[in-house]
């Protein structure tokens, strides 16, 4: 967000874009984990990282739910395409 706009921004708009960011930061955190525990010869390291890198998955996930929960579109959107046994040209309109 363009902070210089804030003071024109609902709490909402604001608190969507806190969501937003934290969940660009969780995937950001899961593709370094998966790169850490590519590039190290220490099994040990690599599990550790793995296991990280597993509950960066979970806090991405919380992000999603908490931004479905606040935007019908997402909503709309999450609910026609997750789990759904399409291809994927079959998915969007
Ligand atoms: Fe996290």
């Amino acid at each position: 967000m363009d902070y210089s706009e804030k003071g024109n921004v609902s709490g909402k708009t604001l608190d969507m874009d806190r969501a937003r960011q934290s969940l660009i930061e969780e995937l950001q955190a899961i593709m370094w984990y998966d790169e850490r525990a590519d590039a190290t010869t220490d099994e040990d390291l690599r599990s550790v990282l793995k296991h990280n890198r597993d509950d960066e998955k979970e806090h991405a996930s919380l992000l999603l739910e908490w931004l479905r929960r606040q935007d019908p579109k997402i909503d709309e959107k999450l609910k026609a395409i997750l789990f759904a046994d399409k291809k994927f040209d079959e998915l969007w309109d």
